[in-house]
């Protein structure tokens, strides 16, 4: 829907944008992009592991497709908004790739409730940052309707993750032994890889 407004109207790259702005933005879509690919392959990785588990792990194989279902959705939008509003992928999409696989099918392998716990740890930290985006945003949508549908996104996948989190939680995320360690570690590499991301 937003991709067709843009492509329609083209109108985009004729707002004018201070460059505070246009840096909001182009970070904006970068970390969310980076974001939405580390996503994309923690439930690759989760649904590795799970399968991998055999008879006794088969009953979170439709829970995990859902949430990954959902990504897939985000990256596609990002990789869209990427093209239309002209911005450059982060440079360390391996990394988000690697990292993101790593997390999902080891705490997987740990169990049911470690598994949640990660998506626990990490939609908390995207939840928040998604939050952040669309108060900068608000601060300069009137300039273009684009803009409003962009922050229109963010709150409707903000509102997903919020989601992820609340199922994570629902199914044992706090039961997951050492759940603050986890909670710990695995947020704290969320919080590092969006600061790399909007740099990087
Ligand atoms: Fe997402
Ligand atoms: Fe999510």
């Amino acid at each position: 829907m937003l991709r067709s407004s843009l492509r329609n109207l083209n109108a985009y790259k004729n707002i004018k944008l201070s460059p505070t702005q246009r840096d909001v933005i182009d970070r904006l879509i970068r970390v969310d992009h980076a974001g939405e690919l580390g996503a994309n392959w923690i439930y690759a990785g989760q649904m590795y592991a799970t399968k991998k588990g055999g008879a006794e792990r088969a009953a979170e194989i439709e829970l995990v497709q859902h949430m990954w279902d959902q990504e897939k959705h985000h990256l596609k939008t990002f990789n869209h908004l990427l093209e239309d509003f002209k911005v450059r992928p982060t440079a360390l999409s391996p990394v988000w790739i690697a990292a993101g696989w790593f997390m999902g099918a080891s705490t997987t392998a740990m169990g049911k409730e470690s598994a949640m716990a990660c998506t626990e740890a990490v939609e908390t930290v995207i939840g928040e940052h998604y939050d952040d985006q669309i108060d900068q945003l608000k601060k300069f949508e009137h300039l273009h309707p684009d803009l409003v549908k962009l922050r229109q996104t963010c709150e409707q996948f903000r509102d997903d993750e919020l989601e992820h989190l609340d199922t994570a939680v629902d199914h044992g995320a706090q039961q997951a032994p050492a759940h603050a360690l986890l909670s710990a570690v695995i947020g704290g590499a969320c919080k590092f890889g969006v600061w790399a991301a909007e740099k990087v």
